[in-house]
């Protein structure tokens, strides 16, 4: 008997090894002999896991009410109570991933203007992570720290390198050509003539000099400068402190673009919403300083989040700051991680290992689950929880969400918003050079298990203080042009398929969606299939 579970084992360890096999989960019920001779079983679940890519949504009923224009894509970010309102949600269920090379301040008010939140990376010293944070609070939509800025004693030769350098032609003049030195004057191209002036010229002799201008103050408020841009004809406002050092500018043509971020996502003093992520290590650090920074939400970033740490860590959170400071956990694939984080206290909690693009956790050391089928148990989970203790626990689908019906996907299965890498990655905004590859213009996006990354403590489980092997890659990924394009064309689809499924909101959707899975044959029935295609730019 004993030789026939051995041989059982073999095969099934071949079967793993072999890759032949790698995504099926094995069925057999192989018993085990302990070395005390014990008879063990390991668990095994009962159906494979599968990943987004096999499911589809069938269509609703939609009536002539549901159209895209009238969808909702607000969702709560952090755990709230029956009947209350979350403390935290967002206008879009939308997260970019706590990397290097996806979330820094840029990205972040790039995605707040939209109206989801960025996790600025955690992998770096506490000091620039709390920089990047403070960068992304005292960002004043529409008021600008002026990049362009020259000295009164530099000539219109430098005026013109530096037009050419920059592609503005606003310059402030400032008493040692810093962007918050003392304002002395304003040049634009409307005060030089190119043809008709020396080279030589200084810049004190053809800018506008201080006394002659308009200028807000520290309590001008967009709403104001924008007034006083338009009574007084200005094409910008300089704003200045009581020093009369240069704090911002105000710009005439950004008007329009301000007006076009209805969903945008701000805080109550009118600052972009932020989060940050921290490690099972040296929080008792980290978060201070990032609350001081004035983080609206922190995540513990790693990559398996069942675990101690992970409670001791939000334990520290309730003890130090209450409920005040809110903390998300992760990444769990199940409901008995979900529940853990859960009784731990966490404010939200991620879903999905080895899922990623740029992940091989999988091949490395074979844990992981199918992304669908963790984010529907999970769901799962999250909904019996708040039947029993009356406690809404948002959960976010981290990682491999390649399609943008991916994201429709993954909400209705139960997400209430996603985490993403590789999407955020390809875009203006996010952190990493711009290459040419080949003739293609590509980003560069690596993942934190990389060598390139060396963030250890995402998978320390205690005592390495290094990263031993590696869990992720460095790679490139298209270039893709602005987040703002993106994500729009992004969430028009979500809403047009919320829209088939005869769903207004995002809890209506998981309500009404219809899931089922396809098999292989319909998965290339579902792509263009026997014609041949002349242009495949659009996705
Ligand atoms: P993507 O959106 O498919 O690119 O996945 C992004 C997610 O992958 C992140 O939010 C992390 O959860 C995860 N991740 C980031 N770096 C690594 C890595 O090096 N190895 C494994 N997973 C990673």
């Amino acid at each position: 008997m004993k030789k026939i579970f051995l041989l059982a084992e073999k095969l099934s360890n071949y079967a793993l090894h072999s890759n032949l096999f790698s995504d099926i989960i094995i069925k057999l019920q192989t018993e085990k002999y302990s070395s005390k001779g014990v008879l063990t079983v390991a668990y095994y679940f009962n159906e494979p896991s599968h990943t987004f890519g096999e499911y589809l949504l069938v269509p609703g009923y939609s009536s002539a009410e549901c159209i895209p224009a009238h969808v909702s894509l607000k969702t709560p970010l952090v755990k709230y109570k029956k009947g209350e309102e979350p403390a935290i949600s967002m206008n879009i269920p939308m997260v970019s991933a706590i990397m290097q090379s996806v979330s820094d301040d840029r990205m972040a008010i790039a995605l707040a203007k939209e109206g989801g939140v960025s996790f600025i990376y955690g992998s770096q010293s506490i000091e620039s992570e709390a920089a990047m944070v403070s960068r992304v609070k005292n960002h004043k939509s529409g008021f600008v720290v002026s990049d362009s800025n020259i000295k009164p004693d530099d000539t219109l030769a430098d005026v013109i390198a530096l037009k050419e350098k920059n592609g503005h032609s606003t310059m402030a003049v400032t008493a040692d050509g810093t962007s918050n030195g003392k304002l002395l004057g304003i040049v634009t191209s409307r005060d030089y003539r190119v043809s008709r002036m020396s080279m030589d010229t200084k810049v004190e002799e053809f800018m506008t000099p201080y006394e002659r201008l308009i200028c807000g103050n520290e309590n001008t408020t967009l709403k104001e400068a924008n007034d006083i841009i338009w009574d007084n004809k200005l094409n910008s406002l300089p704003v200045v402190d009581k020093d009369q050092n240069l704090m911002y500018l105000v710009f005439r043509k950004d008007y329009e673009s301000r007006k076009e971020n209805p969903l945008e996502l701000l805080d109550e003093n009118k600052s972009y919403i932020v989060g940050a992520g921290i490690n099972t290590r040296d929080y008792e650090e980290r978060i201070p300083a990032l609350v001081e920074a004035g983080a609206d939400v922190l995540c513990i970033d790693s990559s398996e989040g069942f675990s101690e740490w992970q409670s001791r860590t939000i334990k520290w959170v309730r003890e130090k700051y209450g409920d005040t400071v809110k903390i998300g956990a992760g990444n769990v694939v199940d409901r008995e991680g979900f529940r853990f984080l859960a009784e731990a206290g966490a404010d939200f909690i991620k879903v999905g290992i080895g899922g990623g693009s740029i992940c091989i956790t999988r091949e490395t050391k074979g844990i992981g689950r199918g992304q669908a089928t963790a984010v529907i148990e999970v769901a799962k989970a999250r909904d019996e929880y708040f039947e029993e203790t009356g406690m809404y626990i948002p959960i976010c689908s981290d990682g491999g969400i390649v399609h943008d019906y991916h994201i429709t996907l993954a909400l209705a299965m139960g997400s209430d918003f996603v985490m993403l890498g590789r999407y955020f990655s390809r875009f203006e905004e996010s952190p990493t050079n711009k290459v040419i590859i080949n003739g293609n213009y590509m980003k560069e996006y690596w993942g934190e298990g990389s060598n390139r990354a060396r963030n250890w403590q995402r998978y320390d489980l205690g005592g390495a203080g290094k990263l031993s092997f590696e869990e992720g890659v460095d790679s490139y990924v298209p270039y893709a042009g602005s987040l703002k394009d993106n994500v729009g064309v992004t969430l028009a689809k979500v809403r047009s398929t919320m829209c088939n499924c005869g769903a207004l909101t995002i809890p209506e959707l998981q309500e009404k969606a219809r899931l089922t899975l396809v098999s292989a044959t319909s998965i290339v029935e579902g792509g263009s299939h026997d014609v041949v295609v002349k242009n495949n730019n659009m996705e």
